[in-house]
């Protein structure tokens, strides 16, 4: 092949499109994964086999089919029904040692993922035995893959704040364990400022605060998750893009949106990538980073989302560097952390 077609393949307006090796050797951090949302079918029947649990689903294929989603309750009903599957320590590691293990194959150098405990305790599990099982599976992550790690307890925005508290209560004994909040679950008709007290309270503790906004909830969601629940970040908030103004103030401020391009086309945000903000938001200087949310389910972890840029919406090889910086910047890493990974990407893009 003439090695100038090569070049003309991979190039638009003089920019070279990222390839997946590059999107690969560039160290990345993931600020926004479910943990049960990293849950393969191949696994779920597998504990299922082991729990004695009956799910409604024959096969991996039957799943799979299952997985068919208009919206973002659509996908929950069902997402809550799988992690069922999810009963002792064990389980929880094994899901998260699996998800480690992907991030390994795929130049992820530090995690910061959610887990929901009320999922579990609803059901009877008693609080330590998710928490135990994921942080033990991290530390063992941080010692034989070298992946850092910051877990985030997050909780379910369709219950009451009473509960929420319930559930804080419950992990003050693993305050150590974890870095911070978020809130999580069905977003419409329920918003930040029903957990004020709350947020609060998890700041007054010493912990992080994050929480979902503007995934399909309006863009003011976005700035009373800002002002009521003084977040450190937003997942999703891709509807900022209906305010000019908090558009502004995001890039002034330089807040984090940890965005979910995959998951937003599979739960219908958008009918196309093509038609994800995400790029653009990028350069207007919106401080927007890549993630999975919850690969299992839709179709892909973070270098899939990344790789659906370059095919959708051409991401080039600076865009992707600025993508990977803004992931290691808007992590809970501290300083010196965060130079030795932004240090590796400018040797990466010289
Ligand atoms: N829980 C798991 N994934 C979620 C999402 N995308 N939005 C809200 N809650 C969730
Ligand atoms: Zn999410």
């Amino acid at each position: 092949m003439n090695p100038n077609q090569t070049f003309l393949h991979n190039t638009l307006n003089g920019q070279q499109i990222a390839s997946l090796q590059f999107l690969k050797a560039l160290p990345k951090t993931e600020l926004h994964l479910h943990l049960e949302g990293s849950l393969e079918p191949e696994l779920m029947l597998k504990l299922a086999k082991r729990n004695n649990i009956t799910l409604p689903y024959a096969s991996v294929e039957a799943v799979r089919e299952a997985y068919d989603f208009h919206n973002l309750q659509s996908f929950l009903d069902i997402y809550y029904q799988c992690a069922d599957v999810l009963q002792t320590e064990q389980d929880f590691y094994d899901l998260t040692w699996a998800y480690l293990l992907k991030c390994q194959e795929e130049g992820i150098v530090h995690v910061e993922p959610f887990f929901d405990p009320q999922t579990h305790t609803a059901r009877g599990l008693d609080f330590k035995i998710a928490i135990t099982g994921i942080y033990n599976a991290l530390k063992d992550g941080e010692k034989k893959l070298s992946i850092s790690f910051g877990l985030i307890m997050s909780f379910l925005r369709h219950l009451t704040e009473e509960e929420a508290f319930e559930c804080l209560e419950q992990a003050q004994p693993f305050l150590s364990y974890i870095v911070g909040v978020g809130l999580d679950s069905s977003e419409q008709g329920n918003p930040p400022e029903k957990f004020t007290k709350l947020f609060q309270a998890a700041a007054e503790q010493g912990l992080k605060r994050v929480a979902h906004a503007g995934e399909e909830g309006p863009s003011t969601y976005i700035e009373t998750a800002l002002d009521t629940l003084t977040v450190q970040r937003v997942d999703h908030g891709v509807r900022c893009t209906e305010d000019d103004k908090l558009i502004e103030r995001l890039i002034r401020e330089q807040i984090p949106l940890t965005v979910c391009p995959l998951s937003n086309t599979k739960l219908k945000v958008y009918e196309h990538m093509s038609e994800h903000p995400i790029v653009g938001l990028l350069e207007r200087g919106v401080n927007v980073t890549v993630n999975s949310d919850d690969p299992a389910f839709f179709g892909g972890y973070l270098l899939a989302n990344y790789m659906a840029l370059v095919n959708d919406l051409n991401l080039n090889r600076a865009q992707a560097a600025q993508l990977a910086a803004n992931s290691v910047s808007s992590s809970f890493l501290n300083d010196n952390q965060k130079q030795i990974h932004l240090n590796k990407i400018k040797d990466l893009t010289q």
